[in-house]
C-alpha cells in the first residue's frame, strides 16, 4: 500500500484558509459555515451536484412533528445501531438536528408541505413515527443540494470542480496542512498541485463503489478513508457497510450504479413479498417492512435462500397512479425507464451496498487524530451510526457535524495549533519531494476485480473462509502494484486500501451485529465484541485494534 498516491513535488500551490474536500449536503455545509472565519476552497471530484446527496431519495430524519421528541429520535437511532453508537453524538443529532432543517428551509429548500401547510413527514424503517422531511416527493437530496449551492453562489467560497484529492500534506509537527490534488477540468490550473491550508476539511463521502453492485454513484470510491489512513489518521467500525433492503433488481450481472426504491415507499405501505404473494416479514420483527434495515436485507436474503429466488417483491400497486407520481416521481420513472410498471406490478428488489457506517474517526465537532484534519459525512465516524445506521439520519448528519465543524474551526483557527504553514515548510505526507516511494499503485483495470472479490466475499453475507480468501486475493493485487501514476489508479488504489481495510476488520469481527452479518458466527456477542474495531496503516501494514465499550450505554 503506497503512503502516498503522488511522490514528485506538485506542479503549483495556491493557499487559503479552509480547503473542504467534497461537495456533498456535508461539504456545502462545512464550507458556508466556515466562509465567516476565513478563506474557503471547495474542491470537488466531478461537478458541484455529482455526489451521493443529490440522489437521495426518502428524505431527512428531524423530530419536527409535535408529537415526537429527540429522545424518540435517539432511542430508535441507538435501537438501529444495535449497542455501538456514540450516545453524546446521537444525542447532539437529534437535539440540533430539527433547528439545522429549519436553517436549512431558511437557506431556500423547499420541503413537501401537508395541506395544512406544515412539513409533510413519513415514516422509513426503524422509526417508531413519521419523522421523514421529504422533498419533491422522492427528491429530497436533489432540492437540498439545488439550495446550498444556491448559497455557495455568492458566499464569497472559491470553488475547484473536477479534481480528485490525492494526500494530506503535514507540516513539520504532524499537523494537516493541505493537500494536493489531481485537476481535470479545462480552465484551471491542471494536473498535479497543492492547496496550502490551515484546516483540511474531509467530506468525500462514501465507498459503495468498493463492490459491484451499490446504490452510490461513480465518484463514491472511498477517496477520504483511503487518504486518512495514508496520513496515518484512525478510521473506525469500517466493517459496518450497510446494504440498502430495496435496490431495483436488474439481473444477476447488474453492476455499477443501481436504482434505489426508498424505504419511504414501504413508509407509506409498500409490502414486500416472495413469489407466491406471502409478506415474508410478517414475524421477523415487529416493525416488519419497516424493521432497521440490516433486519430487512437479511430477511430478504433469507427468503431468496429459501425459496432460491434472484430476487424478491415490493407490492405498492394499491397506492394507484397518482400517488406513484406525486409522491414518488423519481422512482416512477427509474422503474418504468426498467420497463417495470409499479402501478400493475410489484417491483422486484435485492440489497446492494448503501452506506458507509464507519469511517475517519473524529470526536463531536468532527476532528480527526491528526491536527487540523476534519472529516464530516458519511467518510467520517462520529459515533452516530454505530453498527447500523438509521435510516434518513445521514442527510441530518452530515448538516448537524459540519455545521460544528465550523464551530471548532472558529476556535482552532484562533488558536497557535493551527497557524498558517510557513513557504516551503509543507512536505508531501510523512514524505520530501523527490524521496523515491514506490509507486505501490493498482492498476485501473483491477477496479472490477476488487469489485467482484468484495462482492464474492465481503459482500452482505460473511464468512471466515470467504474473508480469509478476500484478503489473500486482494493482497495478491497489491503485491502486482506498480501501475502508472493517472486518475484511473488512483482511484483503484484509494478502493483497494479501503476494501483491504474494511476486510480486515470483518474477519476481526468474529459475530453478528448490525450491518455485519457473518453466517459462522450468526449471534451478537457482547461479551467479546461490544466495542469499536480502529484501524490504522502503519508502514503498509493495516492494523487493527478493539476498544472495548466497557459499560458504556450506547
Ligand atoms: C431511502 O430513501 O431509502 C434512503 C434513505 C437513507 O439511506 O437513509
Amino acid at each position: 500500500m503506497p503512503s502516498v498516491l503522488h511522490a514528485p513535488a506538485p506542479g503549483w500551490t495556491t493557499d487559503t484558509d479552509v480547503v473542504v474536500i467534497g461537495s456533498g449536503i456535508a461539504g456545502l455545509v462545512a464550507a458556508l459555515r466556515c466562509r465567516p472565519h476565513g478563506r474557503v476552497l471547495l474542491v470537488t471530484k466531478a461537478l458541484l451536484d455529482a455526489g451521493s446527496t443529490r440522489w437521495a431519495q426518502g428524505g431527512i430524519a428531524a423530530a419536527l412533528a409535535p408529537d415526537d421528541t429527540p429522545e424518540d429520535h435517539l432511542a430508535d437511532t441507538l435501537t438501529a445501531g444495535v449497542g455501538l453508537c456514540d450516545v453524546d453524538a446521537v444525542r447532539a443529532l437529534v437535539t440540533e438536528g430539527p433547528d439545522a432543517v429549519r436553517d436549512l428551509i431558511g437557506l431556500g429548500a423547499a420541503f413537501d408541505r401537508s395541506t395544512g401547510g406544515e412539513i409533510a413527514l413519513t415514516r422509513e424503517g426503524g422509526h417508531h413515527r413519521r419523522r421523514i422531511a421529504h422533498a419533491g416527493g422522492d427528491a429530497t437530496g436533489a432540492e437540498i443540494s439545488r439550495a446550498l449551492l444556491a448559497a455557495l453562489k455568492d458566499s464569497g467560497v472559491e470553488v475547484i470542480e473536477h479534481a480528485l484529492v490525492l494526500d494530506l500534506l503535514k507540516d513539520g509537527a504532524g499537523r494537516a496542512a493541505g493537500v494536493t490534488l489531481h485537476v481535470m477540468g479545462e480552465g484551471q490550473p491542471g494536473g498535479v498541485g497543492a492547496v496550502r491550508a490551515r484546516a483540511v476539511v474531509l467530506a468525500t463521502g462514501g465507498l459503495g463503489q468498493v463492490f459491484s453492485a451499490t446504490t452510490n454513484p461513480e465518484v463514491s470510491t472511498g477517496d477520504g478513508v483511503a487518504l486518512a489512513l495514508r496520513a496515518g489518521a484512525e478510521v473506525a467500525d469500517l466493517e459496518f457497510v450497510q446494504f440498502h433492503p430495496t435496490v431495483l433488481w436488474l439481473g444477476a450481472d447488474a453492476r455499477g450504479q443501481q436504482p434505489l426504491i426508498s424505504e419511504a415507499v414501504r413508509g407509506e405501505g409498500a409490502q414486500l413479498v416472495d413469489h407466491t404473494g406471502e409478506r415474508f416479514m410478517l414475524g421477523r420483527h415487529d416493525l416488519a417492512e419497516l424493521a432497521p434495515r440490516d433486519v430487512v436485507a437479511k430477511g430478504i436474503m433469507n427468503r431468496m435462500r429459501e425459496t432460491g429466488a434472484s430476487h424478491m417483491l415490493l407490492d405498492g400497486r394499491h397506492f394507484g397512479a397518482a400517488m406513484w407520481e406525486n409522491r414518488f416521481p423519481t422512482i416512477l420513472a427509474a422503474c418504468r425507464h426498467h420497463g417495470i410498471d409499479p402501478v400493475t406490478r410489484p417491483v422486484p428488489v435485492v440489497p446492494a451496498a448503501h452506506y458507509a457506517s464507519g469511517g475517519v474517526r473524529t470526536d463531536l465537532h468532527g476532528r480527526t487524530s491528526v491536527p487540523g484534519l476534519y472529516a464530516c459525512g458519511e467518510v467520517a465516524c462520529t459515533g452516530v451510526h454505530g453498527a447500523n445506521r438509521l435510516a434518513s439520519n445521514s442527510l441530518l448528519e452530515g448538516l448537524v457535524f459540519a455545521a460544528r465543524i465550523a464551530t471548532a474551526l472558529e476556535q482552532d483557527l484562533a488558536a497557535t495549533s493551527l497557524r498558517p504553514p510557513p513557504a516551503g515548510a509543507v512536505d508531501g505526507a510523512d514524505q520530501d519531494a523527490g524521496v523515491p516511494v514506490g509507486s505501490g499503485l493498482v492498476g485501473g483495470e483491477a477496479r472490477g476485480e476488487i469489485q467482484r472479490i468484495m462482492t464474492s466475499y465481503a459482500g452482505v453475507l460473511r464468512g471466515a473462509d470467504g474473508l480469509e480468501r478476500a484478503a489473500r486475493e486482494l493482497a495478491g493485487l497489491g503485491q502486482d502494484a506498480g501501475a502508472e501514476p493517472g486518475v484511473a489508479a488512483w482511484e483503484v488504489t484509494n478502493l483497494h486500501t479501503v476494501a483491504s481495510a474494511i476486510v480486515a476488520a470483518a474477519r476481526r469481527r468474529a459475530e453478528t451485529r448490525g450491518s455485519h452479518w457473518r453466517e459462522d458466527f450468526p449471534g451478537r456477542a457482547d461479551g467479546a465484541w461490544r466495542g469499536h474495531l480502529v484501524t490504522r496503516l502503519a508502514g503498509d501494514v493495516l492494523a487493527t485494534r478493539y476498544e472495548p465499550l466497557e459499560g458504556k450505554r450506547s
